[in-house]
């Protein structure tokens, strides 16, 4: 069986990626990834969800999260809930097929008790923080963001427990190192699965010197650290490459690279000619920089891909590439087998995506809510065929040119209409042809109502199949300062399990490892 390495970057806009932002005049450079992607199969019609939480829940389940119960925002570092553990996750499933399975970097599924650690969740080996981002050179946390309430150190080793000898390596030189490490303890006869769940480029905004150097030229401080984020995970990338080269790995692995969501435009990223940013279902937040590369793809030669996929489709599909079975138990995936989508440009097996339902955001409401049985006040999303209709609260709408470039038409950068500023919103309800109009600039849902209403249709119908949401409250035992100062589990752990942390904790804090 093949080796799968998947590498998912954190709000790395569309942009932002050497191959797109050569087309769309943004000086991102990525001269590793760009061939990569240009031997393999790059996906060019591929989504995956707009904010980080839900990207991870969806490609570790397949499912969408209206089943999973995380259709409202992120999971926050002091909120008592998680992934719900009745899913069998991709890990679980990979493991349970012979597969050695090793996680490095971000999480963001849930942690709150033990059981929904990684390493308690199908993955034998992590390393990493839990929470949605930390410092990228201390680790350290603080939630809620506005009232710093509680802070504390976020990076620990399944082998080990929370870990603060690292401090003050950068987080991608960290995770490619231990990615490294990882892959030297593996017993080669064995398939490896690697989740490589970078922190880059994820805010807060920080990189070493020795990777700015190259873009100077840029202007926009924000933008330009970003460049030397995006810069710095290229090579580390082809670091990690060279060392699965080294061992003698790489021909057998099937490489697949991806963004959780779109870029954050207030911290450097950018989606341009798409509109919205990360956390909006407008394209920008969703349509996603993705490839795949690798021997056992067996290509003919390279290959752009143009079909329909979504973030949900790599459960089954993995489970295919890699001809493991399907656990007993296993619920109803979302996700289509697109193995030979990508790898034979076979047609796709999706026509329709649900970008989200989302209840609990809030409402906008301008005439009657419901209208084909869905409350259109509600915030969600639907794709289906060229078609795509958002209701309610759509969020920042704009499109935002790359702060760097100098040759923009004007108009490009402008909103165009007039649901920019939501008091003054006379619909909502947007329609848009995305085959044939992309970038959202055309909303048609006066010229073409049946077709609303078939999109309406198809939500109602997914609202009814889906679970209620998890939205906790802040839980005041979260406090790190009640465990020696780092995030961890912190309901049903008894005495014991706390000290034995802490012990580790206090021995691990300062040995230079
Ligand atoms: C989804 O279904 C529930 C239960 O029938 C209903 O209360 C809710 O309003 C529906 N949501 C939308 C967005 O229509
Ligand atoms: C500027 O953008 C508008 C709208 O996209 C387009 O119609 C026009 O042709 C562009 N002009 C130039 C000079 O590129
Ligand atoms: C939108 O509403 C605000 C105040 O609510 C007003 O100042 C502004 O002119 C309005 N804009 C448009 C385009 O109607
Ligand atoms: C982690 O290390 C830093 C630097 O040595 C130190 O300031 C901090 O207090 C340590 N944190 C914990 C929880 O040990």
């Amino acid at each position: 069986r093949p080796h799968i390495v998947f590498v998912l970057a954190d709000d790395f806009g569309y942009n932002d990626i050497g191959y797109h932002a050569r087309e769309h005049c943004s000086q991102m450079y990525t001269p590793f990834l760009d061939s990569l992607a240009a031997k393999g199969v790059k996906l060019e019609n591929y989504y995956v969800q707009p904010i980080c939480s839900p990207t991870r829940g969806q490609l570790l389940t397949g499912r969408y999260q209206i089943h999973t119960g995380l259709a409202h925002g992120i999971i926050k570092a002091a909120q008592p809930y998680g992934l719900p553990l009745d899913n069998i996750l991709l890990s679980q499933q990979l493991r349970k097929c012979g597969y050695k399975t090793n996680m490095v970097g971000k999480w963001h599924l849930g942690f709150f008790r033990e059981e929904y650690l990684p390493w308690n969740r199908g993955f034998q080996n992590f390393f990493g923080f839990l929470n949605g981002g930390v410092n990228h050179y201390t680790r350290y946390h603080c939630e809620p963001k506005k009232t710093r309430r509680f802070c504390g150190y976020d990076m620990i080793d399944s082998r080990h427990g929370p870990i603060n000898s690292t401090y003050g390596e950068y987080s991608t030189n960290l995770f490619v190192r231990k990615a490294k490490e990882m892959i030297d303890r593996h017993n080669k006869a064995k398939p490896m699965f690697l989740y490589l769940s970078l922190q880059a480029v994820h805010g807060p905004l920080q990189v070493p010197n020795q990777y700015l150097k190259r873009f100077k030229h840029i202007k926009d401080r924000n933008r330009k650290i970003y460049a030397g984020m995006v810069y710095a995970m290229d090579r580390g990338i082809r670091q990690l490459v060279k060392h699965l080269k080294r061992v003698r790995m790489w021909k057998d692995t099937i490489f697949i690279f991806s963004t959780d969501n779109g870029g954050q435009t207030t911290r450097g990223g950018n989606n341009w000619p798409l509109r919205g940013k990360k956390g909006t279902l407008w394209e920008g937040g969703i349509r996603a920089v993705g490839f795949v590369h690798g021997k056992p793809l067996q290509l003919n030669g390279p290959m752009v891909n143009h079909e329909l996929l979504h973030v949900s489709d790599w459960y089954p599909t993995i489970m295919s590439a890699t001809q493991c079975p399907l656990m007993v138990g296993t619920q109803n995936v979302d996700g289509y087998d697109q193995w030979d989508t990508i790898r034979k440009n076979k047609i796709s097996k999706r026509t329709e995506i649900l970008h989200n339902i989302d209840p609990l955001h809030k409402k906008l409401t301008i005439g009657s809510e419901y209208r084909e049985g869905f409350d259109v006040s509600v915030r969600a999303a639907i794709r289906s065929g060229g078609w795509k209709l958002l209701t309610g609260y759509t969020g920042m709408n704009a499109w935002v040119v790359p702060p760097e470039c100098k040759v923009t038409n004007i108009t490009d950068g402008q909103v165009t209409d007039d649901f920019y500023t939501y008091p003054n919103s006379t619909t909502n309800i947007r329609l848009f042809k995305i085959s044939e109009d992309p970038y959202e600039r055309r909303e048609l849902s006066q010229q073409y109502p049946e077709v609303v209403n078939l999109l309406l249709a198809r939500l109602k119908e997914y609202n009814t199949s889906s679970l209620p949401v998890s939205y906790p409250r802040n839980d005041k035992k979260a406090d790190p300062q009640l465990h020696g100062g780092f995030w961890l589990p912190w309901r049903g752990v008894g005495k014991k399990y706390k000290k034995k942390l802490q012990r580790k904790a206090h021995r691990h804090r300062n040995v230079n490892k």
